[in-house]
């Protein structure tokens, strides 16, 4: 388990190398780093760098910190994430969260790539997530609770900021952008669902279904971090249409929505204050 000790060794090592001071985070799905390509400034420090980051190697993912400025902003970007399936803990998958916290950011976008379980929405459509179902018997803030870092048991009844999602409307309407809207539901893969279990899922209330944000949301909101979730919706879940699912089409998919994806999130990081 990380301490207060090690978030402040990551926090020191990465303030001594920019002088950038980040108050928005950024951490950006499978196939929708791009965006981190467009970040002014830019100071990239690879996660194998920084003391206490685990090391990710999902495909797909570059694995680095990008700082610099983004429509006038100052943001922290993960270029990749670590994930549950690759055999992180809970503890390391968001550890970098506690940093960003550390390091003065006080709202994070986190975006994934899903799976579609809801029939009214289409592969390549853009997703703001309304609230979530943690369907993965586990929490990343199991075990001793610092109360310098947040409280015992948090309240998670706002996660997905009530004002951010406004702005993430108002911005998907202003340019004539589709913005479904959902609950995403966490799955730890990395085996994709079955039918029966997107039936499962979509009995219990979810319209889309991944394999990330959740740990990080719930360890941001304990933080006090305001989030804002937007999924691309890649593929339908398993078992709605006949055909198997597979990574490369999910990739593919994130990378023919980036246009959209990266408008949205400069548009909204544009109102954001
Ligand atoms: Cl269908 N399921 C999960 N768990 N993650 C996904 C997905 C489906 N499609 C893209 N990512």
């Amino acid at each position: 388990m990380h301490n207060l000790q090690d978030i402040q060794q990551a926090t020191d090592f990465i303030m001594n190398q920019t002088a950038h001071r980040p108050t928005i985070g950024l951490i950006l799905g499978s196939g929708l780093g791009a965006l981190a390509d467009d970040i002014e400034n830019p100071h990239c420090i690879p996660y194998s760098e920084i003391p206490h980051f685990a090391k990710s190697e999902a495909v797909g993912h570059a694995n680095e910190l990008v700082i610099g400025q983004l429509m006038g902003k100052t943001v922290v970007a993960m270029k990749g994430r670590f994930h549950y399936y690759e055999g992180f803990t809970l503890d390391e998958v968001t550890f970098p969260v506690r940093v960003m916290k550390a390091l003065g950011v006080e709202n994070v976008i986190i975006t994934n790539a899903c799976g579609a379980i809801n029939t009214d929405f289409q592969p390549g459509e853009l997703m703001l997530i309304t609230d979530h179902i943690n369907l993965v018997a586990n929490n990343p803030l199991i075990g001793p609770n610092n109360p310098e870092l947040g409280t015992r048991f948090p309240d998670l009844s706002k996660v997905y900021h009530p004002e951010l999602r406004r702005i993430a409307t108002d911005v998907a309407q202003e340019m004539n952008l589709s913005l479904q809207q959902g609950v995403y539901a966490w799955w730890s893969g990395p085996a994709y669902e079955t039918p029966a279990e997107i039936r499962m899922i979509r009995t219990m209330g979810a319209d889309a279904v991944g394999m990330s944000t959740v740990p990080e949301a719930i360890v941001a909101t304990h933080a006090s971090i305001g989030v804002l979730g937007i999924s691309c919706l890649t593929n339908m879940a398993c078992g709605i249409l006949d055909q198997p699912l597979n990574h490369e089409e999910v990739i593919e998919v994130a990378g023919r929505v980036r246009t959209d994806f990266v408008k949205l999130i400069k548009g909204i990081l544009e109102q954001m204050q």
